[in-house]
């Protein structure tokens, strides 16, 4: 079982040092922060699992803005998100750019967490299933690759897949990619037991549940417990 936490545009270095020193990463679990790359020095400091943001497909080159496999290796970040939704919806990322950040952060030695998800009206047109093959099938097969389901209008809405939703669809990405699934979006110590206890959900991505000790602490002993389940 792995809990991610993506702290997103928050947390300073100050920030990270804080939280980093008060969390006790429980046993049985494993945990993985990813802090703003401002801060993932700080948090590297403190002994925990700490993963970037993002990660640019190129070694160096004049790509305003991005950092490459290579340099976050370098500081001993061990690995990244790619292809977030926020990525796609802000940033201009798409499911190829997405897939090129995976296959050379994988190739450079990095883990990688690809995020995948449908938006609301994707879903209410019934195109999940359409979305996520499109998403999924260029991802490279990796040891080190782990997908993150995160439907779009459930990130920071307070509206979570339910837990067979999320099955479902854990269970189609699995059947294109044999990789570990984690589910994200409004994750919390609530609803945190009755998703991870669906047998294709591996883990969780969670967001805002993730900047508080109190909760990301919750979750993640609430992951340790069903793992010795
Ligand atoms: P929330 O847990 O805040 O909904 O965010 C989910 C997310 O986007 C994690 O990557």
């Amino acid at each position: 079982m792995l809990i991610a936490g993506n702290w997103k545009m928050f947390k300073g270095p100050a920030e990270t040092l804080a939280f980093c020193r008060e969390f006790p990463p429980p046993d049985g679990v494993d945990v993985v922060v990813c802090p703003p790359y401002a801060s993932l020095r700080e948090a590297m400091a403190t002994g925990l699992t700490v993963y970037a943001q993002n990660v640019h497909w190129e070694r160096e080159g004049a790509f305003t803005g991005e950092v490459s496999a290579e340099m976050l290796l370098e500081l001993g970040v061990a690995g990244s998100l790619v292809g977030h939704s926020e990525r796609r919806q802000h940033f201009g990322e798409t499911d190829e750019t997405a897939a090129w950040r995976a296959e050379r952060a994988l190739e450079a030695g990095l883990a990688v967490i690809a995020c995948v998800g449908e938006l609301e009206n994707e879903r209410e047109r019934g195109e999940t299933e359409a979305v996520l093959r499109r998403q999924v099938s260029p991802l490279p097969r990796h040891e080190r690759l782990v997908v993150a389901y995160e439907p779009v209008w459930a990130i920071g809405t307070g509206k979570t897949a339910t837990p067979a939703m999320a099955q479902e669809a854990h269970a189609l990405i699995k059947s294109l990619l044999a990789v570990p699934v984690l589910y994200g979006g409004s994750v919390k110590p609530e609803n945190a037991g009755e998703l991870l206890a669906q047998p294709d959900v591996d883990g969780a991505l969670v967001g805002g549940a993730s900047l508080d000790v109190e909760s990301f602490t919750a979750i993640c002993q609430t992951a340790a417990r069903l793992s010795r389940s």
